[in-house]
């Protein structure tokens, strides 16, 4: 499974390429607003320095209600970069965006996924990679990491290639259990990249490695 960071924020994205585990990054309107990114012009802006950090794809959500808002939007945005993958909503008008781009070899990333159904029109429609949002179902009671299981299971019967990307990752526990659904991407906060890398353990013992060292050492 592959990590990718979900953020805008372009410090946190530095870090993160620092360890050598990020292999792409996922934007939105509420991570741009977050980031103190504002308008069309600040969007194109900060995702070009995110490429310029990140080799792989990187995700930018479209911000019109209408097809060819969308449409429109999707194809600017193949252009800011060498590796976009335009982020559409699971809405009607979202299929009907992403058959048209990929149709023009555009990758997109089927956003706002609650259900298998949703999955499976994406995946018709031509989506690179369809995102559940794990988090946000956990939020109203349902089990989010179920849905991942639910569409791999079912893109592996039907031999769909469509990735699946676990989105709302909201703790590392939900990056193992996404692992173990058989996502190919999981899109994570910094924050829970940290918690990744942590062990009370590890801190434990290396401190204790250390000690020993400096006392067998001392002069
Ligand atoms: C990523 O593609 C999604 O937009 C993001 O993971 C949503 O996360 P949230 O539910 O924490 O806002």
């Amino acid at each position: 499974m592959k990590l990718f960071l979900d953020t805008a924020d372009v410090d946190e994205i530095r870090r993160g390429a620092r360890l050598g585990v990020v292999k792409g990054v996922t934007t939105n309107p509420s991570l741009a607003a977050k980031a103190g990114v504002g308008g069309m012009e600040g969007y194109k802006a900060v995702v070009q320095e995110i490429a310029s950090i990140i080799d792989g794809p990187i995700s930018v959500e479209v911000v019109s209600p209408d097809v060819e808002g969308m449409i429109t939007e999707g194809k600017e945005y193949a252009t800011w970069i060498p590796n976009p993958w335009v982020k559409l909503p699971s809405t009607a008008a979202g299929f009907e965006a992403m058959n048209a781009l990929s149709r023009e070899g555009i990758e997109i990333n089927q956003t706002l996924c609650f259900s298998v159904n949703q999955a499976l029109l994406g995946a018709q429609a031509g989506a690179t990679a369809v995102s559940p949002f794990v988090g946000r179902m956990d939020d109203i009671g349902q089990r989010g990491m179920g849905l991942v299981g639910e569409i791999v299971a079912v893109f592996r019967q039907h031999g769909i290639k469509t990735q699946v990307l676990a989105a709302s990752i909201r703790h590392a526990f939900h990056c193992v259990e996404a692992a173990k659904a058989g996502a190919h991407i999981a899109t994570v906060p910094y924050p829970v990249l940290a918690q990744m890398a942590k062990h009370p353990l590890t801190d434990i013992g290396l401190e204790r490695f250390l000690e020993d060292w400096r006392r067998a050492n001392a002069p």
